[in-house]
């Protein structure tokens, strides 16, 4: 009984990944972005400044070739310019998520 029940468990959990893994959360992103992307990025049309020499988010949500999943992917990786924020996958794909609503 304890093996099928853990087995149910095990399955429920395998169906669950693909789903957590597509379901991000652009209002998170926005709240992260602000956290941690602000001091560089402009991140939202309502930021005034940011430095002058890293794209805003809206440009880079325009890029050609532009696409959630690789983006967030580079955040999961690290950049000599840019710190290490050591961010989960959960939180690059809500950022990722978020960055794609300021190309609009
Ligand atoms: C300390 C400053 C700094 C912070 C903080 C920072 N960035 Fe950056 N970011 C940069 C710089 C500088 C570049 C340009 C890198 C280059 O030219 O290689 C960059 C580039 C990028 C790019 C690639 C743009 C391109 O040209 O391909 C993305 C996407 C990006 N940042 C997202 C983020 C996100 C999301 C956060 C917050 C989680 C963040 N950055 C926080 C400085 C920063």
């Amino acid at each position: 009984m304890k093996r099928i029940f853990s087995g149910m468990l095990l399955l429920a959990a395998v169906a669950a990944l693909p789903r957590a893994a597509t379901a991000a959360d652009a209002a998170n992103g926005e709240k992260l972005a602000k956290r941690w992307c602000a001091a560089c990025h402009v991140v939202a049309t309502d930021q005034k400044s940011g430095n002058t020499q890293v794209a805003p988010f809206s440009v880079i949500a325009q890029m050609p070739g532009f696409d959630a999943a690789k983006l967030a992917l580079y955040l999961l990786t690290p950049h000599p310019k840019m710190p290490d924020m050591s961010l989960s996958r959960a939180e690059a794909a809500d950022l990722a998520a978020f960055i794609v609503t300021q190309g609009h």
